[in-house]
């Protein structure tokens, strides 16, 4: 198992990895149009963190739009692929993504609409209902979407997430 920082960025190999992340949370979120994930996941704003298996094969991924100036995180999709779910993939791969953007992005918060089946699994992962992020650096920003359940993560600036 192994993590990709990936941008649309015209690097090939980048491509082949937004390609399989497409696939996997179009079947993953079939409530989510796909034309929408598509639009998302080659967008140049967007990050994504891809999850590879040894032989290369994407098998989930995060994509999250960074807002540098605000220094937060939108995370659009999170999906792993259906046979290797609860394996524990989940959870390596959020805290992945969490040194990614502390790192990279220098990113201090995370929010995501997440959805109802998956809130269980986000509270895992350090998010909760409350948003504590002054409502100035967000609002206007992420669009408001009845679909999920606004969550928060706290990204210290200092804590390593896969030490
Ligand atoms: N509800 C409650 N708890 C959950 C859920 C869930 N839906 N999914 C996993 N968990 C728990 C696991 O039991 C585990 O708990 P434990 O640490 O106490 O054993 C923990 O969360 C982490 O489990 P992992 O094995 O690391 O997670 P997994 O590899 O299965 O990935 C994921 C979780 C990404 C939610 C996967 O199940 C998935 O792709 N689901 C379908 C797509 C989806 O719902 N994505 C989120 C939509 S919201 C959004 O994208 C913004």
């Amino acid at each position: 198992i192994s993590f990709r920082y990936v941008l649309n960025n015209d690097d090939p190999q980048n491509l082949i990895y937004l390609v399989g992340l497409k696939n996997i949370f179009s079947k993953q979120l079939p409530n989510m149009p796909k034309e929408y994930i598509v639009r998302l996941v080659f967008d140049r704003r967007h990050r994504s963190v891809a999850l590879l298996k040894r032989n290369g094969a994407v098998i989930g991924g995060i994509t999250y739009r960074a807002f540098h100036q605000q220094a937060f995180g939108e995370i659009a999709f999170c999906a792993v692929t259906s046979h290797e779910q609860v394996k524990g993939y989940g959870t390596r791969l959020m805290n992945q993504t969490k040194e990614f953007a502390r790192t990279l992005d220098r990113l201090t918060h995370f929010l995501t609409y997440a959805d109802n089946n998956a809130v269980g699994y986000f509270e895992k992962q350090g998010f909760t209902k409350e948003v504590t992020l002054e409502w100035e650096r967000w609002q206007g920003y992420i669009k408001d979407y009845d679909g999920g359940t606004l969550m928060e993560c706290v990204m210290h600036p200092r804590i390593c997430f896969t030490a």
